[in-house]
Parts: structure tokens; C-alpha cells; sequence
């Protein structure tokens, strides 16, 4: 297949591109000389115009404006979406005011923490068998091996739908996310494997109702009328994909910093009530979700031109780096005392799974910690972290020393 992938970038301020494999491998650097600047917002041509605003600040100030900006697409690529505001292909994420609001109330009783505890011993049966499975080996790979697997079992768990076709979800995701600088025909076609998968599970959940979230949206009501089949299978597609490759990327990051930092593991080893706090930690430092907003009209935001159906990226992984937000932004303090981070986003989206998220984060760790209580990286030059808009390590083979 010819390689479609756009040049390589020269100049990060002026023709940034988030796919770029040096973005990919350490972003840190290049946020962090655009947001020092007299110009904090960086720009592209690339994706048809795109904007990268790098301050706590900014990115605040673009999430918090829904006049401005639209979330109608949140994924960055060459085409646009059509006038589908306010719901979008993808409710809640993809919704504007005042659809959202709705959109998101619906979901949130299916994600509180007393509705989500149940998962948890299913979650760490599903953690120690998938570390039951590799215990031979004194070189496990924590992405591939471990991480990737766990938030994939769990929404298939919550959605009904087969364990056995968690492959399928993986490539749904790779696509979607993964593979934004092909043509769009490309994108079409494989998107259409997804819709396809999608719509048969609605079929089959029709004919045989059960206790799941499938069955759940297919009977639920927004001001009193039964949603569309158009929007059950919008919030499917996002609860698949939203889920996956997000918690995937923080448990691997998570566990990248713990093998390069003995310090830090042997303290979370002696000190497993300390967990909680270092997640939150790790989510602050190595965020991994970046989304979008299109501006809706033509706009001047702080002396950017903005254009209508320009993309805007919302770092929410650089503006927990920002210095006037963080106290040494780029030390890793797991028992940091204040930590307000932008990991799940700000404003209106905010994530609606962060429960979810923080259990299979904490689950995984404790479970990998307790059965590895000391291991580093097997191999720094096979680590390989994602590019695009969800970054975290996709190879990441780790030795385990007390395995
Ligand atoms: C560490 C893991 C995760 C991270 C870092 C994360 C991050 C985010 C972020 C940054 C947003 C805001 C999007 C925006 O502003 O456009 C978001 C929204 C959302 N997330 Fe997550 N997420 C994670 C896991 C999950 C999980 C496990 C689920 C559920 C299966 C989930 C479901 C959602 C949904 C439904 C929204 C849309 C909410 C709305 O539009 O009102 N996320 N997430």
C-alpha cells in the first residue's frame, strides 16, 4: 500500500502535525518551547487548517466555549463532518448545547462509582489470569501482553457484546484514531466494518433483550420519547472506542514510569494506599487524550485568525505541563498533594468514565505490583508510543525480575 503519510514536520510552531513520529516519541520538548513563546498557539495547514493553543489557560478557555467552538467532530482528519450539530455521529462527545446536556445525563447513572464497584473483582480475576498466562516469561510485554486487553474485556463486558471479539474492537479503535492522515475513502471503508459490527449487535440485542448497556439504549428515553436508533448506535460506537485505547495508553504509561523509576515502585510496593494518588499523577504527567473542537465561524482567538471549520487540539496532556498551572510540571510526584489535572478533559465533555477509568487503572497496577514488585524496561529501543490524538506505549516489553 502506498504510504500516505504527510511529510515530516521542520516546523512544529507553523506546520505542527500531532501524527508526526517525533510528536509520537516525545512531545514534551515541542509543547514546551511553543507554550515558553510570545505566541502560545501553534498552527498547521495540514487536516485542511489546524490550531494547537499550549497554555492551562487556553486550553480552559477553548473548552469552556461552546459559542466558539464545536465538538461536532473531535477527531482531527482531512474531511469535515456536515451540518450534523447539535448531536453529532457520536453522542455525547460529538453533541453541542443544548443537546448534550441530555445526551450525557442519560449515561451518567451507568457510570457512577457505586454502579461501575461491581466490575471490580471481575476486573482483577481478568488482570492475574492475563499475568497467569505469561508467567513463564521473564519478558512480558505490559502493552501488548497486558494492558491493551483490560479496558477491551471490560466494555465488552458492559456493552454484551462477545469476549472473543476483542481483536476486532482493537483494529475498530486503530482505525478510528490511529490512522486520522489516510484519505478519507480509506477511512470510509474501514469505518464501515464498525458500523457494520455495531448495527448486528443492535439486532441481535432486539431480539434478545438483556442486563447490559446495548439493551439499556435500546430502551432509553430523552424528554420522554424512545432515543433514535441513529443515537444508540452513535453512544455505542463512542463507548467502544472512548474507553479503549484511553485506559490502554495509562496503564502502559503508568507502568513505563514505574520500571524506569525503582524509587517510585519499591514506595508503592511497601506503600500500596499510595496508588491512588501516583495514578493520578501518572494521568497528570503522561495524559494521554488530546481532542478537537472545529471552530464554528470565522473568529480572532488572542490574534489567531481563526477560520470557520478550522480544527482546534485541545492538549490537555500539555496543559498539565504548563508551569503556571503545576508546580514542577515535569516532576513526577506520586503523592502530589494538589493535582487538579486536565487528563479527563474540562468543561461540558468532561470524561464520563473517569470512574471506570481510575478502577481498571488502580486494579491493573495493584495486580501488576503485586506480582511484580521489581522489573525495568527489557528493551528501551522496541518501546514505541501511539502518535495522533491518544498517546501511550503500544510495545513496551518489560524484564521482571521477581516474576
Ligand atoms: C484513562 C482513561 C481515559 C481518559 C484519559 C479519558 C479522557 C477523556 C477526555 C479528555 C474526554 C473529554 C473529551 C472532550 O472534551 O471532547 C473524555 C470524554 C469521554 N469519555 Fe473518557 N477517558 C478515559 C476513559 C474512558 C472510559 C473507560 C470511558 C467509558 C467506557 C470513557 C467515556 C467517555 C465519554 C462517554 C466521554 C464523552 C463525555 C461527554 O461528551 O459528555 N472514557 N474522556
Amino acid at each position: 500500500m502506498t504510504d500516505t503519510r504527510h511529510a515530516p514536520v521542520t516546523d512544529w510552531a507553523e506546520d505542527f502535525d500531532h501524527t508526526d513520529p517525533t510528536w509520537a516519541a516525545n512531545p514534551f520538548p515541542i509543547w514546551d518551547e511553543i507554550r515558553a513563546s510570545s505566541c502560545p498557539v501553534a498552527h498547521t495547514t495540514r487536516y485542511g487548517g489546524a490550531w494547537l493553543p499550549l497554555t492551562h489557560e487556553l486550553v480552559t478557555e477553548v473548552a469552556y466555549d461552546t459559542d466558539h467552538f464545536s465538538s461536532r467532530s473531535v477527531i482531527v482528519n482531512d474531511s469535515r463532518p456536515g451540518a450534523i450539530a447539535p448531536v453529532g455521529v457520536a453522542p455525547p462527545i460529538s453533541s453541542d448545547p443544548p443537546f448534550h446536556h441530555g445526551a450525557r445525563r442519560l449515561l451518567l447513572p451507568e457510570f457512577t462509582p457505586k454502579a461501575i464497584a461491581p466490575l471490580e473483582d471481575f476486573t482483577r480475576t481478568y488482570c492475574s489470569g492475563l499475568l497467569d498466562a505469561v508467567a513463564s516469561r521473564d519478558v512480558v510485554d505490559a502493552a501488548i501482553d497486558y494492558g491493551q486487553h483490560i479496558p477491551v474485556r471490560v466494555i465488552a463486558k458492559m456493552l454484551g457484546f462477545p469476549p472473543e471479539d476483542a481483536d476486532r474492537f482493537r483494529k475498530f479503535v486503530y482505525d478510528a484514531l490511529e490512522r486520522v492522515d489516510r484519505p478519507p475513502a480509506e477511512r470510509a471503508e474501514t469505518i464501515g466494518d464498525l458500523v457494520g459490527y455495531i448495527s448486528d449487535q443492535m439486532v441481535d440485542h432486539d431480539a434478545n433483550p438483556r442486563d447490559d448497556l446495548t439493551s439499556f439504549l435500546l430502551e432509553a428515553e430523552m424528554d420522554g420519547e424512545r432515543i433514535s436508533r441513529q443515537h444508540v448506535f452513535g453512544t455505542i460506537a463512542l463507548l467502544l472506542l472512548a474507553g479503549i485505547d484511553t485506559t490502554w495508553s495509562a496503564i502502559g504509561a503508568s507502568i513505563w514510569h514505574l520500571a524506569r523509576n525503582p524509587g517510585d515502585r519499591a514506595r508503592l510496593v511497601e506503600h500500596p494506599e499510595l496508588i491512588p494518588s501516583a495514578i493520578e499523577e501518572f494521568l497528570r504527567a503522561y495524559a494521554p487524550v488530546t481532542m478537537a473542537r472545529l471552530v464554528k465561524d470565522d473568529f480572532d482567538f488572542h490574534g489567531c485568525p481563526m477560520k470557520a471549520d478550522d480544527w482546534v487540539l485541545l492538549s490537555f496532556p500539555s496543559a498539565n505541563r504548563d508551569p503556571r498551572a503545576f508546580d514542577s510540571p515535569d516532576d513526577v510526584i506520586i503523592d502530589r498533594a494538589e493535582n487538579r489535572h486536565a487528563a479527563f478533559g474540562l468543561g461540558i465533555h468532561r470524561c464520563l468514565g473517569s470512574n471506570l477509568a481510575r478502577l481498571e487503572l488502580r486494579v491493573a497496577i495493584e495486580t501488576w505490583l503485586e506480582r511484580y514488585p521489581d522489573f525495568t524496561i527489557a528493551d528501551e529501543a522496541a518501546v514505541r508510543w501511539s502518535g495522533g490524538q491518544v498517546r501511550g506505549p503500544r510495545v513496551l516489553p518489560i524484564r521482571v525480575l521477581d516474576g
